[in-house]
């Protein structure tokens, strides 16, 4: 199965008001259950994240995995995935999806999942695509030209039913202010932007891989990121450096007039502590 070839068919959700979103980012699973990035047992802290968000009754509509999913891609990652899900969403209602990022293995870690692999979710007012923008073997993201036509397609399709447009991938679109991520953001973003600059209504964009939080607007399209569910990384740094801030994940509250509420909650900072002498990660 190739990126052009997945299950891309629509899911449809008859909610005329609020549509709540719930996402999930950079889990990081590794292997086996209490493997850890930088000293964080990225299961207990991804669980621990999925319990705040039930005791917080956010009651979603639709959760959103973008990206980074696995450590090294793994099958077994996504097993456990599956399964730390199951209150998030079935094959049916609450839907609850996924995307690739730079440390999975698409297609084949994910190929068991198409049903947590489908590309576009519509609501009365909202159009939601899913865009992959990992490139294998490579840390930084990249649209290509299929993913490209699938936002094109997105847009027209907002367009004609007079619908405001979520796009969601893993890599961002902006600098952030942390140098050395702002390198790994989509490397022909300016194809992203010609796209949605054509979208009629409100436009946000929703993403991961910098494991912190960043809110901007930029030519009236409002671009989110969102913590990991493990390591934080810290803000405005040249060089890599963890940040000591809980783990947590990101809830949107989309109004049928095209406004977005969004925020962030997380765990207490001391529960899952990361080593902040190390110099990067792989
Ligand atoms: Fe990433």
């Amino acid at each position: 199965m190739s990126s052009d070839s997945a299950p891309s068919e629509s899911i449809a959700l008859s909610i005329a008001g609020l549509v709540r979103v719930l996402q999930i980012s950079d889990t990081h699973l590794g292997a086996n259950a209490g493997d850890d990035l930088l000293g964080v047992d990225t299961d207990r802290s991804l669980k621990d994240v999925l319990t705040l968000a039930q005791q917080d009754g956010f009651a979603q509509h639709l959760t959103l995995v973008t990206g980074d999913i696995a450590a090294d891609g793994d099958p077994e990652a996504y097993r456990r995935l599956e399964k730390y899900l199951e209150h998030f969403g079935s094959d049916t209602e609450p839907p609850c999806l996924w995307l690739p990022g730079n440390h999975d293995d698409y297609p084949s870690g994910l190929v068991q999942y198409p049903h947590r692999t489908r590309r576009m979710v519509e609501t009365d007012a909202w159009m939601m695509v899913l865009l992959h923008s990992q490139q294998p073997g490579q840390v930084g993201g990249y649209l290509s030209d299929v993913e490209i036509a699938r936002l094109d397609s997105a847009v027209d399709r907002a367009n004609e039913a007079d619908k405001h447009l979520l796009v969601a991938l893993h890599h961002p679109l902006h600098s952030i202010g942390c140098d050395w991520l702002d390198g790994q953001r989509v490397s022909n973003a300016e194809h992203f932007c010609a796209s949605v600059a054509e979208c009629n209504r409100s436009v946000v964009v929703i993403s991961g891989h910098v494991h912190q939080a960043t809110d901007q607007v930029l030519d009236g399209i409002r671009y989110l990121t969102t913590p990991s569910t493990c390591v934080q990384f810290a803000p405005n740094q040249v060089e890599f450096k963890v940040d000591q801030i809980g783990p947590g994940y990101r809830w949107l509250e989309l109004s049928p007039d095209g406004q977005v509420q969004t925020g962030i909650s997380r765990l207490p900072a001391d529960l899952h502590i990361a080593d902040t002498k190390r110099r990067g990660y792989q």
